[in-house]
């Protein structure tokens, strides 16, 4: 299958690093959202990364050459409708993210795939509000895309069999190593084992058996972690852990983060993006460790 020009949607933390490793294996890019101002500094995180990696000798060309290869475009329109493969990085809400794979359905030629970098929502679901559901696919990164190794590949109820071994086999071009889940379950397998892991520690947090800080020092001292439980939901924003929260609450998985997660939402505590969640930041939207 021709496989040359990748569309992402959503510029979003996950969109920009997503765009960023295809612009980084020699794809074209077209990276979209709704408006120029997030997809200005979503460019002004691409090329920050970019340069801390070929600070380290760890491109093959420049920076400047991987970023030439990304277009960005407001909204979704004709100018995208060459695109071979598409990725989805939206918030995670059914209804967005069908109205989404339904106007790509429209616009993208017929083999194109696409894809989802949902994390929870079933991708049978999404793939219902296209005519191609042979050739939707689940394709989940990891926050930071770049740097995370792992890649989910899921597949939905119609997904075909190739469908889901080129997606597969892209995410090994990108330099990943990927998984094969063949089955459309609510938070496929990272989240299930990772969505134990939090709610355990949310648990702990709320009966007063430890503070974050404690269990954040067995995560990393213990269990071997890179972050800290709390230290990742700062990281990876606790809105987004929010909306995941909700959206398995619809199949049932009730998490017992919801509420403090919601609490923290409405106060502006996002983590590293709002410079406070669990942890303060001294400069919002900059990771440093606390
Ligand atoms: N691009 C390039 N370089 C980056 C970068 C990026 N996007 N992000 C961080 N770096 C650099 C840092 O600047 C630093 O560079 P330096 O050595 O020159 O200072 C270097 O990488 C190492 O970073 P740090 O010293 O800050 O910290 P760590 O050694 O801990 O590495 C990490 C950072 C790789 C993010 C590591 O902490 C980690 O693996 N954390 C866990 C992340 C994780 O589990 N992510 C998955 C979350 S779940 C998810 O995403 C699912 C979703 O659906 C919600």
């Amino acid at each position: 299958m021709k496989l040359e020009k990748v569309l992402v949607v959503g510029a979003g933390t996950m969109g920009h690093g997503i765009a960023e490793l295809f612009a980084m294996a020699g794809y074209q890019v077209y990276l979209s959202d709704i408006n120029q101002e997030i997809l200005d500094n979503a460019l002004s995180k691409i090329k920050w990364s970019l340069d801390k990696l070929q600070e380290k000798g760890q491109l093959k060309e420049s920076a400047s050459n991987i970023v030439s290869r990304i277009k960005t475009v407001v909204g979704l329109n004709e100018s995208v409708s060459d695109a071979d493969f598409a990725i989805e990085a939206a918030i995670e809400k059914l209804d967005l993210k069908r109205q989404i794979f339904s106007k790509l359905d429209e616009l993208l030629p017929a083999h194109a795939i696409l894809a989802t970098n949902t994390s929870s929502l079933s991708i049978s679901k999404i793939a219902e509000a296209t005519k191609r559901p042979e050739k939707v696919v689940g394709m989940h990164f990891f926050n930071p895309p770049v740097l995370m190794q792992l890649v989910e590949v899921m597949k939905g109820e119609k997904t075909s069999d190739e469908t889901a071994k080129i997606t597969y086999e892209l995410a090994k071009k990108l330099g990943k190593t990927p998984i094969m889940i063949n089955k459309d379950v609510p938070g496929y397998v990272v989240n299930r084992i990772l969505g134990e892991i939090i709610s355990a520690s949310c648990i702990i947090l709320q009966r007063g058996i430890a503070d974050y800080l404690t269990i954040d020092a067995v995560a990393r001292y213990k269990l071997g972690f890179p972050m800290g439980v709390f230290e990742l939901l700062d990281y990876t924003g606790i809105d987004v852990n929010y909306y995941v929260s909700k959206s398995l609450e619809e199949y049932g998985i009730k998490s017992p983060c919801s509420a403090l997660f919601e609490e923290k939402v409405k106060k502006n505590e996002l983590g590293v993006k709002s410079g406070k969640g669990f942890y303060s930041y001294p400069a919002p939207g900059k990771y440093s460790k606390p």
